[in-house]
């Protein structure tokens, strides 16, 4: 009998710290419904301190999702740890993952106020009191609590031992050790691990998790010797995404486990054939693409091209083909629709997609989708989560684009011309600039009178082809405030005039 490693996702907490936006609530519920679906194990659904709308967004998911923990991050604070509980209250499995700084830059830098103690040894014993205050604590909100050691892989090791043993001594029942700053190296990682199964007396009492960042590109190595290791649960995002240069791919890992089970010798309960929609619908809802070659989720993971590849793999495709396809899920999306599909079909594919609308938005999500089948003949799921997003939207329309009329030309200057609702008045104005996506912007922060600077820009094609569906990201900037907005159209200057709305939008909301 296998062992089995147990899969943490954090991607609507450290993967969307990252990603430059906020995910509502909804959206937030949309991806934890797809995470269920994924069968992973715990979903850390935010860190409801952080603000009251993280704070909603984790009620909401505790509430409707059933299947995985669902976890909410804190400090060793009372405060964050009462919001946890509340925010928790109505979850089936609730669990609160709460930690301290156990590195000395960590000790030193984060807790550098004399009410910490004035040495290092000083504030060292102090913070080892906290840990345990701060699990005893949360021990009250929830049977399960996870502690982390964050900058564990920078830490002097007997000082995380003890922090350790202490938390696991005031009840936590999995210990989190995090290479907060991708600095390890997997031998030395995995080495980590052990030592802690050999130096913590207590350590059979809870869980070893392992969570890494990709400062080095090696958070999946490390990750992966940490299970070699003895480490039980295993923390990551879809896609990678993440602080800096994000977290463990959970995909590569899990895909790691089952594909080298002859080597790791433990088995995960993922569904692994969801993990193509499952990576798409992150890179949509957080307008973070995914590149081509990324192991496992990339357009082109599944793809060979030179003549000697094509020729082996069409002999046997375990010539160049160590996983298949439709082991991740890459052929099930392939799922054509036409303007033939009725109400239901789309009902159903969307359901399938992630994406559960009311009579409402399924109404309004049907109409574009007949619009963009006119007009593409197919529409596949891509472009159909592009619709969804960019039609059913929690943000209250400020701003309304109702005409828009761009001209450019290898000898022409580019000028646009937008007519907007705002509020009861309707307004016009044209602007020139550097090219038509630029005219179109700047007419309509003429419009609105905006101050809001355009920081990022983003374009993709969502599906191949002349006709595809074109779907733009922005981030708009507004007083050290930072939005992302996002438009899908078949027309990528409509699509960034709806992006740049759509940004302006969420400020107005803010
Ligand atoms: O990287 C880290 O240390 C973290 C902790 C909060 C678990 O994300
Ligand atoms: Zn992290």
């Amino acid at each position: 009998m296998k062992e089995r490693v147990a899969v943490f996702d954090t991607t609507l907490r450290d993967g969307e710290q990252a990603a430059g936006t906020r995910l509502g609530s909804r959206d937030k519920l949309t991806v934890a419904r797809q995470l269920a679906r994924l069968n992973v194990d715990v979903i850390e659904a935010g860190y409801p301190a952080s603000s009251p709308e993280d704070f909603e967004a984790v009620q909401l998911v505790a509430r409707e999702i059933h299947g995985p923990a669902i976890c909410a991050l804190s400090r060793a604070v009372a405060s964050d740890i009462e919001a946890c509980g509340k925010a928790l209250a109505k979850a089936k499995r609730p669990r609160i993952h709460t930690g301290i700084g156990v590195s000395d830059i960590h000790v030193m830098g984060k807790f550098q106020d004399a009410k910490y103690g004035n040495s290092l040894a000083a504030k060292k014993a102090k913070l080892l009191k906290m840990a345990a205050d701060a699990v005893k604590l949360a021990r009250g909100f929830a049977g399960d609590v996870e502690f982390y050691a964050e900058d564990a892989g920078r830490a002097d090791p007997e000082y995380l031992f003890e922090m350790l043993a202490t938390a696991i001594e005031a009840g936590a029942t999995v210990v989190n050790i995090p290479d907060t700053t991708g600095y390890t190296v997997p031998e030395q990682f995995g080495a980590l691990i052990r030592s802690i199964r050999e130096n913590v007396k207590n350590t059979g009492r809870a869980t070893i998790s392992v969570h890494c960042h990709n400062d080095l590109g090696l958070a999946v190595a490390n990750t992966l010797a940490g299970v070699s290791n003895g480490a039980r649960q295993v923390e990551g995002t879809i896609n990678g995404i993440g602080e800096r240069a994000g977290n463990a791919a959970l995909e590569e890992v899990v895909m790691a486990i089952a594909t080298r089970t002859d080597y790791f010798k433990v088995k995960t309960s993922i569904d692994t054939r969801e993990f193509h929609r499952t990576s798409r619908l992150v890179a949509d809802m957080l307008g973070m693409p995914v590149p081509a070659n990324k192991a496992v989720v990339g357009s082109n993971a599944f793809s060979h091209s030179s003549g000697i590849h094509v020729d082996g793999f069409l002999k046997d495709r375990e010539t160049y083909e160590i996983m298949r396809p439709e082991d991740v899920g890459v052929t099930e999306s392939r799922v054509i629709l036409t303007a033939r599909t009725g109400r239901h079909g789309l009902r159903d594919r969307l359901e399938k997609l992630g994406f559960k609308l009311s009579k409402e938005e399924l109404d309004v999500t049907y109409q574009r989708f007949l619009q963009v089948a006119d007009k593409k003949q197919e529409v596949f799921d891509e472009d159909l989560a592009a619709i969804v997003l960019d039609e059913i939207h929690p943000v209250a329309e400020t701003y309304h684009l109702e005409y828009l009329h761009a001209y450019s030309g290898t000898s022409a200057i580019p000028t646009a011309t937008v007519r907007m609702k705002i509020g009861d008045q309707v307004k016009e104005g044209a602007a020139v600039g550097d090219g038509p996506v630029d005219a179109v912007c700047r007419a309509i922060s003429t419009v609105t009178g905006t101050t809001a600077k355009l920081a990022r820009y983003e374009i993709r094609a969502v599906t191949s082809g002349t006709e595809a569906m074109g779907e733009v990201t922005v981030q708009l900037e507004k007083d050290g405030r930072r939005v992302m907005g996002r438009g899908a159209s078949t027309d990528v200057i409509e699509a960034s005039a709806k992006a740049f709305v759509d940004g302006l939008n969420k400020l107005a909301g803010l």
